[in-house]
C-alpha cells in the first residue's frame, strides 16, 4: 500500500505529534510548580498534562502505523521499536524509535503509578523530557519539511517553550530553598 495520502498523514501525524508532546512536558513541567490556592488548581493541571499525554500516545499510533504500511519505503513494524537495525535512515529513525520506547516506559509506569514506590515512577518519568528531546532530533533529521521555514519556525518555539517552562519552574525551587 502506498501514495501521497498516507505519506501526508506521516508527515502531519510527526509535526502534531511534536507540538502535542511539546504542550504535554510544558504542562507536566508546570503542574509540579501549581501552589495550593493560587492559579488553576494542581488537579486540573494534572489531568490536562495525562489527557494531552494520552492525545499524544493516539497521534503517536497513526504516526507510526502510517509509516509501517507505506510500501514506498522500507519500514518493518519492530523498526518503530528496535532503536537500531533500520533499512531506511537507520539513524533518524531509529531515534524516533527510541522516543517511543521511553515514551512507552513513561505511559506505562503512569498507569501503574498507585502500585509503584513514588521514587521508581518519578525516575522513569523524567525520561519524558529525553523523549521528547530525541524526537526533536528525529523529527529535523529525517522530515521532509524539515527545512521548511515553517516547520524550523514551530521546533525553535516548542523548543523554547519546553526552555523556558523548565527555567520558570527551576527559579521557583531556587526562590522557594531561599525563603526556606
Ligand atoms: C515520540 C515519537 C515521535 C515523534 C514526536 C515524531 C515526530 C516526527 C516529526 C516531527 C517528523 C517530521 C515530519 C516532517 O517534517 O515531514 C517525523 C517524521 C517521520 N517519522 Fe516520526 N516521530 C516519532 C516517532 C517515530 C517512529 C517510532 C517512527 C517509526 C516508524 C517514525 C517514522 C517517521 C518517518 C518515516 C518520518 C519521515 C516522514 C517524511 O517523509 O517526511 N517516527 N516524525
Amino acid at each position: 500500500m502506498n501514495g501521497p495520502l498516507l505519506w501526508f498523514l506521516n508527515r502531519g501525524t510527526g509535526i502534531v505529534l511534536l507540538v502535542v508532546m511539546t504542550i504535554s512536558v510544558v504542562l507536566g513541567v508546570l503542574s509540579a510548580r501549581a501552589r495550593a490556592g493560587r492559579g488553576t488548581p494542581g488537579f486540573v493541571r494534572s489531568l490536562v498534562h495525562r489527557n494531552v499525554a494520552l492525545l499524544a500516545v493516539s497521534m503517536l499510533v497513526v504516526h507510526v502505523t502510517s509509516a509501517v504500511v507505506d510500501t514506498y519505503v522500507d519500514i518493518r513494524w519492530w523498526d518503530a521499536l528496535v532503536p537500531w537495525g533500520g533499512l531506511y535512515q537507520p539513524v533518524w529513525l531509529g531515534l524516533g524509535a527510541l522516543a517511543l520506547d521511553l515514551l512507552a516506559a513513561v505511559t506505562i509506569t503512569s498507569l501503574l503509578r498507585t502500585r509503584l514506590p513514588h521514587a521508581a515512577w518519578r525516575l522513569v518519568h523524567w525520561a519524558g523530557y529525553l523523549a521528547w528531546g530525541i524526537a526533536v532530533v528525529h523529527g529535523i533529521g529525517i522530515g521532509t519539511d524539515a527545512d521548511a521555514q515553517w516547520s524550523v519556525a514551530l521546533t525553535v518555539a516548542c523548543v523554547a517553550a519546553v526552555v523556558l517552562a523548565v527555567g520558570v519552574r527551576v527559579t521557583g525551587t531556587v526562590r522557594k530553598a531561599i525563603r526556606a
